[in-house]
């Protein structure tokens, strides 16, 4: 049987208005691009979105995951696409491009991404999460919720194929090491760790009576930086649904509570997690609130049917009224902890320069 990988690949490559949202020619280019791509067979399939100021590729192919030519026509269509933020005078045009030129894949060079391979179920729901002005551990809590949770997945209590668990790959990005953690049995000890959701950042989870792959995170920018923090990556995660794994209607309801997560304004505070329609999907009040799509498609021979633009839903409108309530509440801190971020985590801080200043002035107290 042959194996589909879905690869969602994203970058910031400049935008309108700031850091507010993807300009229509780089959705053009992007879509032309891809289309060659597909027509040349290098991928079978694609979608081209935005959420905010990040453009995200969609793909399907045969290649497997960490794939030299799929990196790299990702890379050539991120470059095609910042040529064109130049020439419109976009805001932070190329910012995501870190590196000159292409070599052989995409780690460490600035993209974001998630790749999933996995052989095709007779039906193959997915759902493709893509956030902005946060960060990948904005995933620990839903994810938990989603394959470890009762209250929130119903399956893992009725479904007989959920009801043996799942396993857990946990990324530590300070020490460059990941730990697989099972639940239930060692749901206390998983939470212990991606609690701290700037440090522990979960990877992958597989479903444990067969080892299938159930979710992936984009987290190729947190593995490279072991020990040292570079700034947020606007994270994609890739969820599998139904038979034997959550329902989409389960992958999405940990998305009903706007929980709060890293990022926002300057990538320096706390603000709620708010689910909108791809429409949505521009920060506005203080770069944010941060925002969430979800994208669910059918896969059938490596071809996707949809998307299905799933927190387009008034289902969700009572969620977005409470993150709007708890943007504001946070907002009221001002430059004040909890809703800024603490030192080591925040993406600007100035703080070096006004202990510099301070230097003459610091007496010991008695
Ligand atoms: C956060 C983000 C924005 C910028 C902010 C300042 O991820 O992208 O909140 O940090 O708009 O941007 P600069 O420094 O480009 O003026
Ligand atoms: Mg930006
Ligand atoms: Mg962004």
């Amino acid at each position: 049987m042959v194996k589909t990988t879905l690869s969602v690949i994203k970058a910031d490559v400049g935008s309108l208005a700031g850091h507010n949202v993807v300009h229509p020619d780089q959705i053009r280019i992007a879509e032309e691009s891809l289309r060659v791509a597909k027509e040349t067979g290098i991928i079978k399939d694609y979608r081209v979105t935005n959420c905010g100021d990040d453009l995200e590729l969609i793909m399907t192919h045969s290649r497997g995951e960490d794939n030299d030519e799929v990196h790299k026509l990702a890379w050539s269509t991120f470059c095609k696409a910042a040529e064109s933020a130049k020439a419109l005078g976009l805001y932070a045009a190329g910012q995501d491009l870190l590196c000159d030129a292409y070599s052989g894949n995409l780690k460490g060079m600035g993209p974001g991404f998630a790749e999933m391979e996995f052989e095709e179920r007779a039906g193959e729901p997915v759902v493709v999460f893509m956030a902005d002005k946060t960060e990948p551990g904005a995933f620990n809590l839903p994810l938990y919720r989603m394959f470890a949770d009762p209250f929130s997945s119903a399956g893992l209590v009725i479904d007989p194929n959920m009801h043996g668990g799942f396993s857990f790959q946990v990324l530590d990005v300070h020490e460059g090491t990941s730990v697989e953690l099972n639940t239930p049995e060692e749901s206390y000890d998983l939470l212990a760790l991606i609690g701290t959701t700037g440090r522990y950042i979960l990877k992958s989870i597989k479903r444990k009576s067969d080892g299938i792959i159930a979710a992936k995170v984009s987290i190729t920018k947190l593995s490279l930086i072991a020990g040292r923090y570079v700034g947020k990556d606007d994270p994609v995660c890739i969820v599998r649904a139904q038979h034997g794994l959550p329902a989409v209607g389960e992958v999405l309801e940990p998305f009903a509570f706007p929980h709060l997560v890293a990022g926002w304004m300057r990538g320096s505070h706390y603000g709620p997690l708010m689910p909108v329609a791809q429409k949505n999907a521009r920060c506005t009040r203080f770069d944010g609130p941060p925002r969430i799509i979800a994208w669910g498609f059918q896969v059938k021979n490596s071809m996707l049917t949809g998307p299905a633009d799933l927190f387009d839903d008034p289902a969700f409108d009572m969620t977005r009224a409470k993150a709007c309530e708890i943007a504001d509440y946070m907002r009221r801190h001002g430059p004040f902890m909890p809703e800024r971020l603490g030192p080591e985590e925040m993406e600007y801080t100035t703080l070096p320069q006004v202990f510099e200043k301070l230097k003459g002035r610091l007496k010991k107290e008695e």
